[in-house]
Parts: structure tokens; C-alpha cells; sequence
């Protein structure tokens, strides 16, 4: 068969289809979501019976519970059951890595504050959540290890720690003609998905469960609680409609509530509901790793890195979770778009007295690229060169300037023809000397402008997973069932995904049905992550429609005595040579009736890529995907107080599958990466109590902190080389990672206070407490300062006063 999208890559929609690739269909729920039709799974009608669960939370960091009296839990009103670790009836662990570090409820030790150490159902969930505060519990406290830093001092590790090397990296530093060693603190994320955790367990025969779970990885939550039932893998059905937004954050962080919930439903007989209120899931779910990077690297006159010594610390929380793959992809992005010389990169895997850190939107990549571009903000200071001019200037390239740190070669870079795109369209250049000029003459209101580029590797870096399944039926009425392993959390996987189908028969989008993830129809499934979803599920689908498209052609060929080559889809209708020109329905019920199986599986497994972690060398990713943008922001020097006020972004998607999901995208992640970098700020107290579990105190942005001039566009020249799915590239990932753009103009107008000449050494979130302190210190370090006006002075210094009384954050400048 001719495949079209690999031999005349297929570059706009086929006409006469509607809804195949590359068409902008609106997202399948897009209408349902705005009115509230899209179920989720607290909307699913609750059968008779239904119970609801509240997790008890520990109220120490560290310690030995010595007594736990729940006679007054048990005995509050409505109260059916309560479990502590004593009734878990197999294995009592969750922990996705087999680590056996994370119980579903722990026997004996608590490892953080908040963590569920038993749990409630009750007729209602009003009553479930009274009775939980009704425990009497005492403690044997032990110390806590609450920072990344006494991890540190302490060995404490929930994994080895890893390096990665190429060349020597202190000979490189020590010949270096200019040198700079430097500390970065990152802060975490809390995922805020509009839906929080939940799931509903509904008890079946022979002690089996169905679980409605709101979970980006069914499969594992499949096993996972099969492990905890001590029953096999085929007692436990997960089903997924959709997710209120997963971000990483339900990876593998549903298997506690599914687990809680399924344990309830078997042991009761009644369905069960485990639906975390929103300070609940704040409090008792990981979140984004927190870093700690210490580097030092050495460049020459132009700005160029010959040598690097980078060392992440990430702080993981009390178990492993997926933290080693998090902390690798930090490392895998510790280059970001640059050939780094000879460098050595170690990376430590922080054990901490905390929720246990989780799968954030980048999956570590953030963490390590924003270091690297602070890095390059800083050479470029130091040589008193714009920051675009070092960052070009050590892009990879060729002539042995195209290897990675992990011995994988970038064959694919666009970057510099994106530089050149986006710096005729932004206009930065002349931007930031009027910038330059405006900051000269202007004492308080300061202005910055940075761009940055985005590499993201694109593939699970545990390679084993980057597998995928679907499964597709046409009915007689030529209309067809979809289902893959993929979950939908907003992203638009499910769209894109029908939209492969559809361009495959050649039938418009409105004959495909989008059906739930469901571990009973596709089994053995990966995560929906690496955002890779569109990518492997798209194939796996078009290879299970491809396999009854073919036994299509090959009944139509024997059917009217033709060749198979004479038989061609078209939109809506099937050409068999010049003897019949059939709608897709027609062929469809005539191939029923010669006894044709209509229904098929697909699978794919991504090719090319292998990785040996020992030697930390291979070739993890399929390819990369690329962006692009120019942030341009206004600080007020007296309060710190900042705005976005312009950014142009040209991100490469390949060839879109579906522009309208893609902007949807890049347009979130870019407003997400922003709220990371510049007001989502963690806090945890002295006991180790987080502190910011409400939006009341935690401030993700509001439409108003949208930029106020956003431009953003496809990159018109995006392909892939690689034969991706209709040579389309992920896009779920890498735009957050073009908001360090945001954070990088904002360090430069920081810097001008300054003149552009000191170092600001801004951490992340940015908030504004961490842009007045930034600014308090370059202007305490300088003696010529632009602001005489000694009224100025006095108010700075009151408010920075009045400031320091508010805030202390663990992860502020
Ligand atoms: N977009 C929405 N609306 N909601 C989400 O939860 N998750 C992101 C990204 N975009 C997310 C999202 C993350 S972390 C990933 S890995 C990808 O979507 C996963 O989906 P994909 O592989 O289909 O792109
Ligand atoms: N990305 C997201 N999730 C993962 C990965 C990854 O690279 N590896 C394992 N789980
Ligand atoms: Mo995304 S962090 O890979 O779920």
C-alpha cells in the first residue's frame, strides 16, 4: 500500500475529508467542557450504596506512631469502615518502580507530614471527613530531613547517585580563559489540575474490581492494586473517560486513592469514592522536584563553553516514585542547545522528610534547562555580550560540535534557522537597544527582554515503554469504534488520534467514535507521558486501521475481480478500479456479509532507540522538538511588583496533526512554564507543614497575567526527519520550557539596575519578593547607582523591611 504520509508527506488537509490530519478540528469535549456535559468521574451517577472516603493525615514529619485510637472514628456518624495498614489484604505498597517505598497506608513509620495514615468511609463525605479528625494518635517523633541541603550533608538518597561524562571536564575548566561557579535554587510546582485526585472502585463478581480512576498510566494502576487486592492482574478493570488535567501529577500518584477505594468496595461489598478535597491533594500528592544546582564552567572570549562541572541535587520526598527518571531527564537537559565542551554532570537523588516529588510537564527537563540558560545570561554579562549572541554561539553545530553530553549526536537541530525567524518577526535586536535606552533614563520602572530556545528530546528515556496499543472496530454501518492506550487529560490525544483514523479510511471524523482507556481492551500500556501519547497511540491506531483497511482492499479485489492496486480510498467512498465507486459503508456491509473481520489490533514500538544508563550513552530519543521565544517583561524596582508585556513565540511541531490542539498547547505549557518561574511558590514550614495548599496562598496565573501582546505561531518550516506519525512532533512538553525566556528578561531587567554589569543571581519562582531582593542586593553592590532621589531610598528600604517580614522562602532569591 502507498503510504502517504511517508512518501508525499501529506502537508495540508486532504479536501473533501473532514476532520483528517492536519485539519484544525476543535477538541471531541471542547463544547462539553464549556457546558459541563464532559463527565468526569465525580459526575458519573452514583449507584445505591455508595460510600465516600477521607484519608487521616499524620500530623508529624518523621516518627513512630506509638498509639493509634480510632474508637472515635469508627463510632462517628455514618461511619462504615476504617482501615489502617492491618487491612490491606495483599501487598501494601503502591511504589511504581517496585522500590517497595510507598505504602498505601504506612505500618507504624510516618515519612511526612500529611501523609494518610488511615482512612474513612462513610454514607457521605461530609461525614467521612468529620470522623477523620476524630483520631487520637501519639508519636514517637524522629528527626526530619526538610531541605535539600541536610539531604545532602546527610547521604540521604532515595537512589544511587548518577553521572554522566564526556572528555575531561577539569582539565577543560582549568585551561578555560574565563571561569564562572555559581549556585541555582529551582523551585517545585503543584499540578493544580482543575479536577484533583479521585477514583471510584465498584465491587464486581467473584471479587473483582472496576475502577473508574482519574490516572494518566490505567495499566499501572491496574497491577498496582491487583498487587494490593493479592489477586491477579485480570480481577482489576481501570477505566479513564478523561482527567480535569493530569500534568504528570497522575502518573503514578492515583495508585493510593484507587487502592483506598478499591479496598473499601471489596471489603463492604459497595461501591466506593475516594475524591480528595483540593487541600488534600495539595498536601498529600508530589508535586514538581525542587533543585539544588551547583555549576561551574569555563568559556573563552566569545562566549563559548569548553568545560563544564554541573551537580543537580533534586529533592525527591520520602520515596522514589519516578524521581530517577526525573532527575536523568534533568540531566538529559543540563545542554539544552548547547555543545558544552568537556563535562561532567552528577546528579543526586534527595531523600527528605516530604510528599514524595512526582512527574511535572517536562519531567525534570526544566529544571536542568533553566539552569543552563541562567548560566548563559551570566557569560554574557561577564563579557558584556548580548545573551542571544552566547547562546547562538554555542549552539550545537556540526564538525564535532553535535554531541551530546550523553554520546547521542543531534542530527536534527533547527534552531539556528528558528533564531533567524524569530529575529526577523520579534524585532529583538532593536527592541532590546530601545530597551537599553528606556532603562538609562527611567529610575524606577525597568524593562526586559530575553530569548531562549527549547530542545526537548522526545521519547521515554526508560526505554521499554515507548510501546503503544489500540484497538478499532467498524461496524456494519461502516461508523467505527476507537480505542488506544493513550488517556485524555485535556491535551487533545483523543482528537488527534480519531483524526489519524479517519484520514486512514478516508471518512470524515464524525463516524468515529472516541471511546474511555480501558485496561479490559488495550492491555499492558505505558503512561500517557513523555509526550509521546499522540505519537504511539497515533501509530498503534493507524496500524490497527491499516490491517482492516488491507482485508478491505484485499475482499474488494477478490469481490469484483480487480487488482488491489486499482482499489483506492477517497473522501467517503471507495474507487474499485472503473467497476465501483462505493461509499466506505457500502464496501464495509459487503465485506460483513463475505465474512470479513471488521475489528483489529494495533501495535508500535518506537524504532531506533536504545540507552545504556551504566554508561549513560545511546540514543534515548526518536528526535527532538524545538521552539523558540521572546519574552519582553516590566519590573517596578520599588515593589518588585512585574508584568508580561509581550511574546513572540514560533514553536516547530513538524507537521501538525491538528494545529488548533498544537497552539492550545503551546500556548498553555508557555503560561504554565510562567506561573512556575514566576509566582508558583511552595512553602513548608519549620515542621515541615506545607503551608501553600490553597490557592489562596499558592497563585497560579490568572488570566490577567496572560502577556499582554502574545504572538505565537507554528513554525512554518517545521518536519520531522524522523518518520513520526504523519511527521508530527510532540508538542505536550516542550512549550513550558519557552517561558524561561520570561525569567531570563526579567534577570536582565534586574541586571540594569546595574547597568547590565553585575551578575543578578535571580532564582526560581521569581516572584516579586525574589525580584526586590535581587534588585536590593545589585544596588547594595553597586556603587553607582541610576537612583539618587533619596526619597526613593527611603521607600525602598521600608518596604524591603516590610517585605523581609513577610516572606522567607525555602526556594526565594
Ligand atoms: N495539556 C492539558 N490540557 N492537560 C494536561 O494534563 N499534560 C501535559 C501535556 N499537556 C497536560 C497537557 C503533559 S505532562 C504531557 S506528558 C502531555 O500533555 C501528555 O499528553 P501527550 O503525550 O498526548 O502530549
Ligand atoms: N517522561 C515521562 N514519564 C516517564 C519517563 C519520561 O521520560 N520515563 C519514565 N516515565
Ligand atoms: Mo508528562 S510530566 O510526561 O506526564
Amino acid at each position: 500500500m502507498l503510504d502517504k504520509a511517508e512518501t508525499t508527506d501529506l502537508i495540508a488537509p486532504t479536501p473533501g475529508l473532514t476532520g483528517g490530519v492536519r485539519s484544525a478540528s476543535k477538541h471531541d469535549s471542547g463544547p462539553k467542557h464549556v457546558t459541563g456535559e464532559a463527565v468526569y468521574i465525580d459526575d458519573i451517577v452514583e449507584p445505591y450504596g455508595t460510600l465516600h472516603l477521607a484519608p487521616g493525615a499524620a500530623t508529624i514529619a518523621h516518627g513512630k506512631i506509638i498509639k493509634m485510637d480510632l474508637s472515635k472514628v469508627r463510632s462517628a456518624p455514618g461511619v462504615v469502615c476504617v482501615l489502617t495498614a492491618d487491612d490491606i489484604p495483599g501487598t501494601n505498597d503502591v511504589s511504581p518502580a517496585h522500590t517497595h517505598d510507598e505504602p498505601v497506608l504506612p505500618d507504624g513509620i510516618v515519612q511526612f507530614y500529611g501523609q494518610p495514615i488511615f482512612c474513612v468511609a462513610a454514607e457521605t463525605r461530609e461525614q467521612a471527613r468529620a470522623a477523620a479528625k476524630l483520631a487520637d494518635i501519639e508519636y514517637e517523633e524522629l528527626p526530619a530531613i526538610l531541605s535539600i541541603d541536610d539531604a545532602m550533608a546527610q547521604k540521604s538518597y532515595v537512589a544511587e547517585p548518577h553521572v554522566m561524562k564526556r572528555g575531561d571536564s577539569a582539565s577543560a575548566l582549568a585551561s578555560a580563559p574565563h571561569r564562572h561557579a555559581s549556585r541555582m535554587v529551582i523551585g517545585g510546582q503543584d499540578h493544580f489540575y482543575l479536577e484533583g485526585h479521585v477514583s471510584f472502585a465498584i465491587p464486581q463478581e467473584d471479587g473483582d474490581v472496576f475502577i473508574h480512576c482519574s490516572t494518566q498510566h490505567p495499566s499501572e494502576v491496574q497491577h498496582n492494586i491487583a498487587n494490593v487486592l493479592g489477586r491477579p492482574a485480570n480481577a482489576v478493570t481501570v477505566e479513564v473517560r478523561r482527567m480535569g488535567g493530569g500534568f504528570g501529577g497522575k502518573e503514578t500518584q492515583s495508585m493510593q486513592w484507587a487502592a483506598l477505594a478499591s479496598i473499601v468496595a471489596i471489603k463492604t461489598g459497595r461501591p466506593a469514592k475516594m475524591r480528595l478535597d483540593r487541600d488534600d491533594d495539595m498536601i498529600m500528592t508530589g508535586k514538581r522536584h525542587d533543585f539544588i544546582v551547583d555549576y561551574d564552567v569555563g568559556f573563552d572570549d566569545s562566549g563559548r563553553i569548553c568545560g563544564a562541572d554541573i551537580q543537580y541535587a533534586a529533592n525527591c520526598g520520602f520515596s522514589a516514585d519516578l524521581s530517577s527518571a526525573i532527575a536523568d531527564r534533568a540531566m538529559f537537559h543540563t545542554d539544552n542547545a548547547y555543545y558544552l565542551g568537556d563535562v561532567e554532570i552528577r546528579s543526586y537523588r534527595c531523600k527528605t522528610n516530604l510528599v514524595s516529588n512526582t512527574a511535572f510537564r517536562g519531567f525534570g527537563g526544566p529544571q536542568g534547562m533553566v539552569a543552563i540558560e541562567r548560566i548563559i545570561d551570566e557569560i554574557a554579562i561577564t563579557l558584556g555580550l548580548d545573551p542571544l549572541d552566547v547562546r547562538t554561539a554555542n549552539y550545537y553545530g556540526d564538525d564535532g560540535r553535535n554531541m551530546t553530553p550523553y554520546h547521542m549526536p543531534v542530527e536534527d537541530n533547527v534552531l539556528p534557522e528558528l533564531t533567524r525567524d524569530l529575529l526577523a518577526s520579534s524585532n529583538y535586536r532593536q527592541r532590546r537597544a530601545e530597551i537599553d535606552a528606556f532603562n538609562a533614563q527611567s529610575p524606577v520602572i525597568k524593562r526586559g527582554i530575553a530569548m531562549t530556545p527549547v530542545k526537548f528530546g522526545i521519547s521515554f528515556t526508560t526505554t521499554f515503554l515507548n510501546q503503544a496499543g489500540a484497538l478499532v472496530h467498524v461496524y456494519q454501518d461502516g461508523s467505527v469504534h476507537l480505542n488506544h492506550g493513550g488517556t485524555e487529560m485535556g491535551q487533545g490525544l483523543f482528537i488527534k488520534v480519531a483524526q489519524v483514523v479517519a484520514e486512514e479510511f478516508q471518512i470524515d471524523l464524525e463516524h468515529i467514535k472516541i471511546t474511555a482507556t480501558n485496561t479490559g481492551k488495550v492491555p499492558n500500556t505505558s503512561a500517557t507521558a513523555a509526550s509521546s501519547g499522540a505519537d504511539m497511540n497515533g501509530m498503534a491506531a493507524r496500524n490497527a486501521a491499516r490491517t482492516i483497511k488491507d482485508r478491505l482492499i484485499a475482499f474488494a479485489a477478490t469481490h469484483y475481480k480487480v487488482g488491489a492496486a486499482e482499489i483506492h480510498f477517497v473522501p467517503g467512498r471507495v474507487i474499485v478500479g472503473d467497476v465501483a465507486d462505493i461509499s466506505f459503508a457500502e464496501l464495509v456491509k459487503l465485506a460483513y456479509f463475505g465474512r470479513i473481520s471488521l475489528s483489529a489490533t494495533g501495535y508500535y514500538a518506537t524504532p531506533k532507540i536504545h540507552y545504556d544508563r551504566e554508561t549513560a550513552s545511546g540514543r534515548p530519543f526518536f528526535y527532538f522538538a524545538y521552539g523558540m521565544a521572546c519574552s519582553e517583561v516590566m519590573i517596578d524596582t520599588l515593589t518588585g511588583e512585574n508584568k508580561v508585556t509581550r511574546v513572540d513565540i514560533l514553536h516547530d511541531v513538524g507537521q501538525s496533526l491538528n494545529p488548533a490542539i498544537d497552539r492550545g498547547q503551546i500556548e498553555g505549557g508557555f503560561i504554565q512554564g510562567m506561573g512556575w518561574l514566576t509566582s508558583e511558590e511552595l512553602w513548608w514550614d519549620d515542621a515541615g507543614r506545607i503551608r501553600t495548599h490553597a490557592p489562596s496562598t499558592y497563585k497560579i496565573p490568572a488570566c490577567s497575567d496572560r502577556p499582554e501582546d502574545f504572538r505565537m505561531e507554528l513554525w512554518s518550516s517545521g518536519r520531522n526527519v524522523e518518520k513520526s506519525i504523519h511527521r508530527s512532533k510532540a508538542v505536550g512538553e516542550p512549550p513550558l520550557m519557552l517561558a524561561i525566556s520570561v525569567h531570563r528578561a526579567l534577570a536582565h531587567a534586574v541586571a540594569s539596575v546595574a547597568q547590565g554589569k553585575v551578575v543578578p543571581a535571580l532564582n526560581t519562582p521569581a516572584t516579586p519578593e525574589a525580584i526586590l531582593r535581587a534588585v536590593l542586593r545589585l544596588a547594595d553592590d553597586t556603587v553607582h547607582i541610576a537612583r539618587s532621589d533619596s526619597n526613593d531610598r527611603q521607600e525602598k528600604g521600608a518596604r524591603s523591611a516590610a517585605m523581609a517580614g513577610v516572606s522567607a522562602p525555602q526556594a526565594g532569591a
